[in-house]
């Protein structure tokens, strides 16, 4: 690969890292996480060997669902910081070689956003046409089934007009009519004055979303009732994921690519089938990266995680670039949902994530093993399941980052109470990890900085090696992978244990002892050997 070419898809073989702003750090005792907060840990984030972050919502917002009800497109939420801090953290991250994204909500805004007051003001309003719109059903109830993220439906009335308004989230984000041509333009503005401002790219929220039917038809039975492809009992055949939409990202991908640096940008693709994944590159000419919701799905077992990466790169596109993610701020943390907490596995997924060919998202707190921090119904600030009493809030994937093991973890000022509480962080915290050679983060940073070196701007091939029953092992760029998810040591078969020089191995010191065995719940990252 040339260099121009290396430059262009700097995504290739990167590390991205997501920062749930709120909850980084706080630099002026307020108890939330803010931009500058950010800035002064860019030299961490260098340390660990990241090529770019993602910011969770960074405009102002109402906060009915904590920025993402997004009330001015072009500003910054002050309880955040200002635009000048953004710039200032944009350049600051340049300085060392990071690129930082932003996270765009196109499928709704908030009912506070100018455009809805001005909209609910009549059904003559300017821009009564940004939303979707329509009389009650027959019974006079809502016009058809759709049901919004909260279990209810997704219409709300507006008694002035008699008209419904739709809202796939909270009744206060209600959704943008993409039928309007008024909508596209206004997004590609949108665009223009962030990457103008030079930010790299976007996170693009409900990506599957944006059009609606036209005929407001109503959504079908869900076929199987996972979180992906059921929404409370429903398949989101109408009310998203039409086709309609994949003319925007098109658009879109015209307006990043005209930059001399082209932005990136990474689709919240909420599907449950690696083919409709799979269409939001289009030809190359779409989304340059996209979720992928069916992996972090996926049950931590070999055959499972090894089905649904070969079914991935069978799917995608040629040139296309896969993304491998297993926390972000809507679901359990990787190492709860997937480890119970326990280390090795730990370990184990992180060596996985990391020598994927594609792209990695780490979610804050993922390099140093961080679990989820069960959040007490009065304390919950997540309103979007409030009908679960904070059982299923979102909030537990969201507490402070632990820096230190003082009592307000290095997070926010001695004696401020966080937004959410700190977890136990006694140990697993970024100070104490770091002074550790033997602790999950340091492990994370080798892996990340070996990702760096052996993948680096490039799509490194993948090929599965036939392992014993529990093993995942392959090859990837000049790696072997060889990887053990089961809880017993295993006495690799030949040609496996024939293994080149260990560059990683997740193992704990005393049991990595015996050559040819894997320890439970453990994997190694050795260079492949040449053949001769
Ligand atoms: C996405 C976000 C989630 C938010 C929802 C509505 O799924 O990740 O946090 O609640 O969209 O914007
Ligand atoms: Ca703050």
């Amino acid at each position: 690969m040339d260099r121009p070419e290396t430059q262009s898809s700097w995504w290739h073989g990167a590390t991205l890292y997501q920062v749930y702003v709120r909850s980084f750090r706080d630099t002026n005792g307020d108890g939330y996480g803010d931009l500058p907060g950010i800035t002064a840990q860019l030299g961490y984030l260098s340390w660990l060997g990241v090529d770019g972050i993602w910011l969770s919502p960074t405009m102002p917002s109402p906060d009915h669902d904590w920025g993402y009800d997004v009330s001015d497109y072009r500003g910054v939420h002050p309880d955040l910081g200002t635009l000048a801090d953004l710039d200032e953290l944009v350049a600051a991250a340049a300085q060392r070689g990071m690129r930082v994204l932003l996270d765009l909500v196109p499928n709704h805004t908030s009912n506070a956003h100018p455009w809805f007051v001005e909209a609910v003001s009549g059904p003559d309003a300017p821009h009564r046409g940004y939303y979707v719109w329509a009389g009650p059903a027959p019974d006079g109830g809502p016009p058809n089934n759709w049901i919004a993220a909260t279990g209810q439906s997704a219409w709300t009335l507006d008694q002035a007009s008699g008209q419904y308004y739709l809202h796939n989230f909270l009744p206060s984000q209600p959704d943008l009519n993409w039928w309007d041509p008024g909508v596209h333009e206004e997004f590609r503005q949108i665009l223009r004055f962030w990457f103008d401002r030079g930010v790299a790219g976007f996170r693009i929220d409900v990506a599957q979303g944006l059009y609606k039917d036209a005929q407001l038809r109503d959504d079908p039975p869900a076929p199987r009732d996972d979180v992906v492809t059921s929404r409370f009992g429903l398949a989101q055949v109408y009310s998203a994921n039409r086709p309609e939409s994949h003319g925007v990202f098109r658009d879109w991908r015209k307006i990043a690519d005209s930059y001399p640096s082209p932005r990136l940008l990474l689709g919240e693709t909420w599907v449950g089938d690696l083919s409709s994944l799979a269409a939001f590159h289009g030809h190359g000419d779409e989304l340059q990266l996209t979720f992928n919701f069916p992996f972090i799905f996926t049950p931590f077992t070999a055959e499972g995680l090894a089905g649904v990466v070969a079914e991935t790169l069978a799917k995608l596109p040629a040139g296309e670039c896969p993304v491998w993610t297993a926390s972000n701020h809507d679901i359990s943390r990787f190492p709860t949902r997937w480890c119970d907490g326990d280390e090795r596995k730990v370990r184990l997924a992180l060596l996985v994530l990391a020598t994927l060919p594609g792209t990695l998202v780490l979610y804050y707190g993922d390099e140093i093993g961080m679990t989820d921090v069960p959040v007490p119904a009065a304390l919950v600030q997540d309103t979007m399941r409030a009908g679960s009493g904070g059982k299923f809030s979102r909030d537990r994937s969201r507490t402070p980052m632990p820096w230190d093991a003082s009592p307000s973890a290095g997070f926010t000022a001695p004696g401020v109470t966080p937004w959410l509480p700190l977890g136990e962080h006694s140990t697993a915290n970024v100070a104490v990890e770091q002074a550790g050679p033997a602790s999950i983060l340091s492990l994370c940073r080798d892996l990340v900085r070996l990702r760096r070196a052996e993948f680096g701007g490039q799509l490194a091939s993948y090929t599965q090696l036939p392992g014993q029953p529990g093993l995942w092992v392959y090859q990837t760029g000049g790696l072997t992978v060889v990887t053990n998810f089961t809880g017993s040591p295993v006495r690799l078969a030949e040609p496996v244990a024939e293994l080149g020089e260990v560059l990683v191995s997740t193992a704990p010191a005393g049991e990595a002892a015996e050559a040819g065995v894997l320890a439970p719940w453990s994997g190694i990252v050795a260079r492949t050997e040449p053949e001769d």
